[in-house]
């Protein structure tokens, strides 16, 4: 029997938890509690109890995330970054609007930033290193962390991706100066729009990214004293990520379940390379994305959209230094190659065991008649 499986399905995000979602809307509503209200320091607060950082600043979105982080870590006027290739436009876009110029550098076998490829794009003007941590997993921060002292790099996470993953029980957010996570809807803590947070130990940039937030106001007496932005996340938003966060436990336990299933059914397909399975030594990833890296991806894709399964490639298909026209240009052939196999298969509450065992059982008998 034919079987829909969306990559992502929206109207289940608000139908699943309808009356509870209507509650807080209501709630929030009649309080009349829209801008920099309680439930968003509670979602402030959750967020540190929950990540062990010492600051969290609700933000409109993680792309403005990124460009506060930077802009309140002092990234200086024409500075490079270095940032993975296989990241969202907004990791550079980010970087190029505080004032800085993004270098992408290769992805390696794992999709990770490649210290190696990084090593080689260093320049005398590199002031620091953002690297993604991509698809609910930390890059392995040692290495990061040595590169950067070696070189006197600032780290930045571009932490879009990966709330509750961590590397050596830390997590993703929480190692350099300032990071960003993304509260999109499709993402494992989505809000009902868009929305973002910063994540910071820093006392000092906390108070800098407190002001770019809101206007450069201070937030006692309502003057300006110094330039901003209008940044803030919704109270309304902040309330229903209070409900979601009081799942996310259980949420990120299922996305492991799936991602464990995915690899027992597909981890003998030679043609296919799959992300390391849940459980893997200093990583604890939360699987935002089960991204594959599979032979004949176009032919895959087709015939899994025949047979009703909805995948991704992740950024449209394109690595960032792969858009023409914005200056980033470059070579990077590992991570060509990887993007003409890159396949995103669908990971996320609304499916369940028997979706996933009809998924590894079309991309089995893909690769029989293939
Ligand atoms: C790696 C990465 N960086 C940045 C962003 C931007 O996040 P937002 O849409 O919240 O601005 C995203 C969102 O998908 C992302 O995946």
């Amino acid at each position: 029997m034919l079987k829909k499986i969306p990559f992502f399905d929206y109207p289940q995000l608000f139908n699943s938890y309808e009356e509870d979602l209507t509650n807080i809307f209501k709630d929030v509503g009649k309080r009349g509690a829209f801008i920099m209200q309680k439930d968003l320091e509670e979602f402030e607060a959750n967020l540190t109890n929950y990540t062990g950082a010492k600051h969290a600043i609700g933000v409109a979105n993680a792309t403005d995330g990124l460009q506060i982080c930077l802009m309140a870590g002092g990234l200086i006027n024409k500075g490079e970054v270095l940032i993975s290739s296989h990241t969202m436009i907004a990791t550079a876009s980010a970087i190029h609007y505080a004032g800085g110029i993004p270098v992408p550098v290769e992805c390696g076998k794992n999709l990770m930033l490649d210290i190696n490829s990084a090593e080689e794009a260093l320049t005398d003007k590199t002031v620091a290193i953002m690297p993604t941590q991509l698809n609910g997993r930390t890059c392995n921060m040692d290495e990061i962390i040595h590169f950067a002292t070696k070189n006197n790099l600032s780290i930045f996470e571009d932490a879009a991706q990966a709330l509750g993953s961590k590397f050596k029980n830390k997590y993703a957010g929480t190692f350099g100066i300032a990071s960003a996570i993304s509260l999109y809807p499709a993402k494992i803590l989505g809000c009902l729009g868009d929305g973002g947070a910063i994540l910071t130990n820093d006392s000092d940039v906390y108070e800098k990214i407190i002001l770019l937030r809101d206007h450069g106001r201070d937030p006692v007496s309502g003057e300006v004293i110094s330039w901003g932005f209008n940044s803030r996340l919704d109270n309304i938003q902040a309330a229903f990520l209070n409900y979601f966060f009081s799942k996310y436990d259980e949420v990120i336990l299922k996305r492991r379940f799936f991602a464990q299933l995915y690899d027992e059914g597909l981890n003998e397909i030679e043609e296919i390379y799959l992300p390391e399975p849940p459980n893997n030594g200093d990583h604890f990833d939360v699987f935002q994305n089960y991204e594959i890296q599979a032979k004949n991806r176009n032919e895959l894709r087709e015939y899994l959209s025949k047979n009703g399964i909805g995948t991704l490639t992740q950024w449209g298909g394109k690595a960032i230094h792969q858009f023409k026209g914005i200056g980033m240009d470059k070579n990077l052939p590992v991570t060509d190659k990887i993007f003409s196999e890159i396949l995103m298969l669908p990971l996320n509450l609304f499916i369940n065991e028997d979706d996933v065992k009809y998924i590894i059982e079309k991309i089995k008998d893909f690769y029989v008649k293939n």
